[in-house]
């Protein structure tokens, strides 16, 4: 069984499909770390990331492999780099070229193969699993958003400013939403649950209620 969740970036959708996955017993993915390891991948190369031929070699060759909660990357544990501020920016960057696509589609679809999992990015349940079987879009304000975002560099030791990041986020949403491959979309079968002024802990119940009224899981 596979229960999508897209949306923007700092919607809550990691948390919430963490927390989701965990109240179902299903396994959880995240597919906007695979775009960040492509990017990692690239630049630690010294890749430009518009080098699509380049880029796209990266990715099609890539291993990636977690262990625990751990990312990968052929054999390096990138799980803290990836979530630099210059990672984050560029995995928008590489996921408008379509060979990184096609690699990461792939990948997902063998992830997901046989299993119950809860899957979380821009694509899921538009482009990448059209048939799953509970579908949501998680969106939020942008102001909310770029809190959470804060809050998070935050904790991870990157500290950084509200208009900042709220830069960043309307900069990555309009690559998401306007590049010609899997543009971020609602999928018109997907339930759309907007988060601002709801705890984590909320968002989950809500989702949790609704997925097990869909699936009919008990
Ligand atoms: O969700 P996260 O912020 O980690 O995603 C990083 C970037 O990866 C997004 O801004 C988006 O460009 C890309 N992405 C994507 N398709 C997905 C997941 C993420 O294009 N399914």
């Amino acid at each position: 069984m596979i229960i999508t969740i897209d949306g923007p970036a700092g919607a809550g959708k990691s948390t919430t499909a963490k927390g989701l996955a965990q109240r179902l017993g299903f396994e959880f993915l995240d597919t906007g770390s695979m775009y960040r390891a492509v990017a990692w991948a690239a630049l630690s190369r010294g890749l430009k990331l518009q080098d699509e031929v380049g880029v796209g070699a990266v990715a099609t060759g890539m291993m990636l492999e977690w262990r625990g909660t751990q990312l990968f990357c052929n054999d390096t544990d990138v799980t803290t780099d990836i979530r630099q501020p210059e990672v984050s920016a560029g995995a928008s960057v590489v996921a408008a070229n379509p060979e990184v696509r096609k690699a990461m589609v792939r990948l997902q679809r063998e992830a997901a193969m046989g299993r119950n999992i809860v899957t979380e990015g821009r694509d899921q349940g538009s482009v990448v699993f059209p048939d799953a079987e509970c579908k949501f879009y998680l969106t939020a304000d942008p102001t909310k958003r770029a809190e959470r975002r804060l809050r998070e560099l935050e904790e991870r030791g990157h500290p950084s400013t509200l208009d900042r990041v709220l830069a960043e986020i309307y900069d990555r949403d309009h690559r998401d939403k306007t590049r010609a491959i899997s543009p971020l979309v609602k999928a018109t079968d997907a339930i759309e649950v907007d988060t601002s002024g709801y705890s984590q802990g909320e968002v989950v119940d809500r989702l949790e209620e609704i997925a097990r009224e869909v699936l009919k899981v008990r």
